[in-house]
């Protein structure tokens, strides 16, 4: 019995050893899957309650690994005038990530690819409702643009669809 009761023992104790340096690689996987380790990624988002492309924009944002915070609002211009969107590029929902404004229905990729190159810009807009666009899916597709929207309003295009 002694001698069955040490081998147990010394096999807890090398396993104890050994997981105690776990506790280390824990910690950093830990780390590195809080959100403040993704900081800019947070997306909020200003929309009518009542809006259903919206929701599913914000939809499509998440299951691209976004984190979203949804604002809803009963009147939408105040706060296109306060983020400076201008009429021309105008959607239904208006959205900052990052120090930029997205307006529209801008796809998850082109969001990314702002946040990675980081382009001294306004930020960017799907203007008008393109069918076919994220959370537009419907019966046919529209080609449509997305544009970069200059610190003074001027437009280049950003990416195409
Ligand atoms: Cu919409
Ligand atoms: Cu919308």
């Amino acid at each position: 019995m002694p001698q069955k009761y040490k081998e147990v023992s010394g096999s807890m104790s090398r396993m104890g050893g050994i997981g105690w340096l776990w506790i280390p690689v824990l910690l950093l996987s830990f780390l590195v899957s809080v959100p403040w380790a993704h900081a800019g990624d947070e997306v909020e988002v200003y929309k009518s309650p009542t809006c259903g492309c919206c929701a599913k924009w914000i939809d499509h944002l998440k299951a691209n690994g976004f984190t979203v915070a949804v604002h809803d609002q009963n009147d939408m211009a105040p706060v296109k005038s306060r983020l400076g969107v201008q009429p021309q590029f105008q959607s239904c929902h208006t959205a900052t990530v990052g120090g930029y404004v997205i307006e529209g229905h801008v796809p998850a990729g082109d969001i990314r690819r702002l946040l990675t190159d980081k382009p001294d810009i306004k930020g960017l807009a799907a203007p008008g409702m393109p069918q076919g666009s994220p959370g537009m899916e419907g019966p046919y597709k529209v080609p449509y643009e997305v544009v970069a929207i200059g610190r003074d309003d001027s437009a280049r295009t950003f990416s195409r669809h």
